[in-house]
């Protein structure tokens, strides 16, 4: 096992991260904090337009474009950059599509569609980058997007719901195998947060009402609130914390 001391400044100078769908929502604000806190963030995302302009305004970034849910494209893109600066310190996976529908009316498509992305993209990056990790013996830190939706049922969520809940133990698997490796896995669950992910659902005005009643905190969570949780499992803080599931629901799910 590699020492890896823990430090308290959550600052990433000096560490490469890569970002999946940092286009938007949650993953540019990761991207953005990450900067901020020093790393050479590489932000990656199958819209290659909206990347282009979302990576403009985040100082020393880098715009790969990245369709998590095809293996040869993550190769590419994930050897592109161990080729650019020789290592990768930290990845977060935040590709992901929240297509929903009545389970009963789910088609096959949108069915392997929601899986193929969230479940198995996450996958993919995560396998191809923990290779490179593992090779190099330096460590790093992994963290996935999983949902509250991935530990409470949510209507019209069944292939979401599924994907998250396979993240979640996705993330368990790996800290176990990789933990030799002093590579951390973890991922986040975020409640409803304002992105453009949420528009036509959680934000319909009934279902709203009814949801922020039932959360202890009293609203939907901000993107930035969301990368504060990934910076801590991204930084040097937290080289004890592996295999773990933070919630970030306002206590949605406790009870
Ligand atoms: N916003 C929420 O309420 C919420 C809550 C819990 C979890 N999450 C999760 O957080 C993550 C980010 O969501 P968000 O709210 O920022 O959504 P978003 O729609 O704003 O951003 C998702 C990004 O992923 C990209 N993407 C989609 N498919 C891709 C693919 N195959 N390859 C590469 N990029 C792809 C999109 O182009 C988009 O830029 C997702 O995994 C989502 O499931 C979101």
């Amino acid at each position: 096992m590699i020492a890896k001391p823990c430090k308290t400044d959550f600052a990433l100078e000096g560490k490469v991260a890569v970002v999946t769908g940092a286009a938007s929502g949650i993953g540019l604000s990761i991207a953005e904090l990450f900067a901020e806190k020093g790393a050479k963030v590489y932000m990656t995302d199958r819209n290659a337009a909206a990347l282009e302009n979302a990576a403009a305004a985040v100082p020393g970034s880098r715009a790969l474009a990245l369709d998590v849910s095809d293996p040869v494209s993550v190769d590419r893109v994930i050897s592109t950059v161990e080729a650019e600066t020789g290592e990768i310190d930290v990845l977060v996976n935040s590709a992901g599509v929240g297509d929903i529908e009545w389970a009963e009316a789910m088609s096959p498509e949108t069915w392997r569609k929601v899986i193929e992305i969230n479940l198995s993209g996450t996958f993919f990056v995560s396998q191809r980058v923990g290779q490179g990790m593992i090779r190099r013996g330096q460590g790093g830190r992994i963290v996935s997007l999983a949902s509250q939706a991935g530990i409470v049922a949510i209507d019209k969520h069944v292939a979401y719901s599924a994907s998250k809940a396979g993240i979640i133990s996705m993330t368990r698997s790996l800290a176990y195998e990789w933990g030799k490796y002093a590579i951390g896995v973890n991922c986040i669950s975020p409640t409803a947060t304002e992105t453009p992910i949420i528009v036509g659902y959680w934000d319909e005005p009934e279902r709203m009402a009814k949801t922020l009643t039932n959360t202890p905190a009293g609203r939907y969570c901000k993107p930035i609130e969301v990368a504060a949780a990934a910076l801590f499992l991204a930084s040097d803080a937290s080289t004890m914390i592996t295999g773990e599931n933070l919630v970030i629901d306002g206590g949605y799910t406790i009870h």
